[in-house]
């Protein structure tokens, strides 16, 4: 795969036409296909008007020459040419499943598949396919021209050879890639799972309200977003159900057990910013919560959901599933964490975080705080991990 390769989207939606401005930004066709007429047409329009903006505003040569890159598809059978296809369509492994045995029909047998899928097993995609070694899992953030981070995932069918081209792609198209393995939520959907559930648990016992842990992690902790803001932001019915699928995903695991508070309001169509309503109230006028600003409560709260992140960098180091230099790059990059995970822990100390573990694993007796057996190894060896 290089700049000559044509590269075949499918799905046309907020993923699909962010990947396709990527691709067609780093010089390649692109072929876009959308089995939605008026999905298609609206992602033709949007595409124009986004390039048509970055040129005003100096970022782009000629939106022209761009758009000139891009061909809007009727049917698989145009992905012919394509030496890649990324697929962004619905988040069913059904309907994944029966796209990829059609595409795989359509083109020839070096051309390389990719899911973006963010909860699916890339190897269950892969399965479908008669060439499953050909299949990758290529998972970009949203929105994709903004957000430097792309996880590429292996499925235990893919040929292995794949993924050094696949890296460096990405990394031409200005990415920065990781390797993860494939397991639910790759690297980001599952290290940050405690960032909000966590911060629901602390919330539901009434430890705090969501305006002060909101305050506690942006002016304590350093991070860019509280997670109840984050959340309205990223939106309810996507982040309730990315923490569900993961939930399940782990033969229900109680680490990730979802809460009720945000189960509630996605049922209540209170989805967040993008209804007007969600933990917080975003109708004109409406007044927002205050935080109480207490050091010692705020430095508590911090503490405790940065000691439940980091354990689940830890585990996941522990358990393979990216090398530690991937991990520190894809919580930073892909979800703007002020300090690697790792690197928290090694300022910290490990001994610290695993006292707070097991504080809260002698006080819930829960499953959910057990701490990581590398967090232990670490501390015993007063090891440090980066
Ligand atoms: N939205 C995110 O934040 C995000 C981030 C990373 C990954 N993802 C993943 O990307 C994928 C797409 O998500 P999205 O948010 O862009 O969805 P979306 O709903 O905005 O777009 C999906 C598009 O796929 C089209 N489509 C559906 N079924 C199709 C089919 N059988 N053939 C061709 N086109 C079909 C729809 O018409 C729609 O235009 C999902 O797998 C999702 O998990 C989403």
């Amino acid at each position: 795969m290089d700049k000559n390769t044509i590269v075949g989207i499918i799905g046309s939606g907020a993923m699909g036409s962010g990947i396709a401005q990527v691709a067609a930004n780093a010089g390649h066709k692109v072929v876009v296909y959308d089995s939605n007429r008026a999905a298609l047409d609206k992602a033709q329009k949007s595409l124009a008007a986004t390039l048509q903006k970055l040129q005003e505003k100096g970022k782009l040569a000629s939106a022209e020459e761009v758009m000139g890159r891009f061909s809007f598809a009727e049917s698989v059978e145009e992905f012919a040419g394509c030496g890649l296809i990324i697929e962004a369509i619905v988040e069913r492994l059904d309907v994944k499943q029966s796209v990829f045995a059609a595409v795989e029909k359509a083109v020839g047998e070096d051309c390389v598949l990719a899911s973006n899928t963010s909860s699916l097993s890339i190897t269950s995609i892969a399965a479908a396919c008669q060439h499953p070694s050909r299949v990758l899992g290529l998972h970009f953030f949203n929105p994709a021209p903004l957000m430097a981070l792309v996880e590429v995932i292996p499925a235990i069918q893919t040929n292995s050879e794949l993924i050094p081209g696949a890296k460096k792609l990405m990394e031409q198209w200005g990415k920065t890639a990781v390797i993860a393995k494939d397991t639910p939520g790759f690297i980001v959907n599952r290290v940050a799972r405690p960032f909000y559930g966590e911060a629901l648990r602390i919330y539901e016992e009434g430890m705090a309200d969501m305006a002060t842990i909101d305050w506690a992690m942006t002016e304590i902790g350093g991070f860019k977003m509280g997670p109840f803001t984050l959340m309205d932001y990223i939106g309810h019915d996507v982040n309730y159900v990315v923490t569900d699928t993961v939930f399940q995903s782990f033969f229900y695991d109680p680490r990730y057990k979802p809460a009720f508070a945000q189960k509630r309001l996605l049922e209540a169509g209170w989805l967040g910013r993008k209804s007007g309503r969600g933990f917080y109230n975003y109708v004109e006028g409406a007044a927002m919560p205050q935080p109480t600003k207490d050091e010692v409560l705020g430095t508590q709260i911090c503490e405790r959901v940065l000691a439940m992140l980091i354990n689940e960098a830890a585990e996941a180091l522990y358990l393979n599933i990216a090398s530690a230099a991937d991990l520190e790059t894809a919580m930073t990059r892909g979800v703007n964490y002020p300090k690697g995970l790792l690197a928290w822990c090694d300022e910290w100390g490990a001994d610290k975080c695993l006292e707070m573990l097991d504080g809260l694993y002698n006080e819930y007796h829960e499953d959910r705080y057990r701490a990581s057996v590398l967090l232990r190894k670490q501390a015993r060896g007063n090891k440090k991990f980066v």
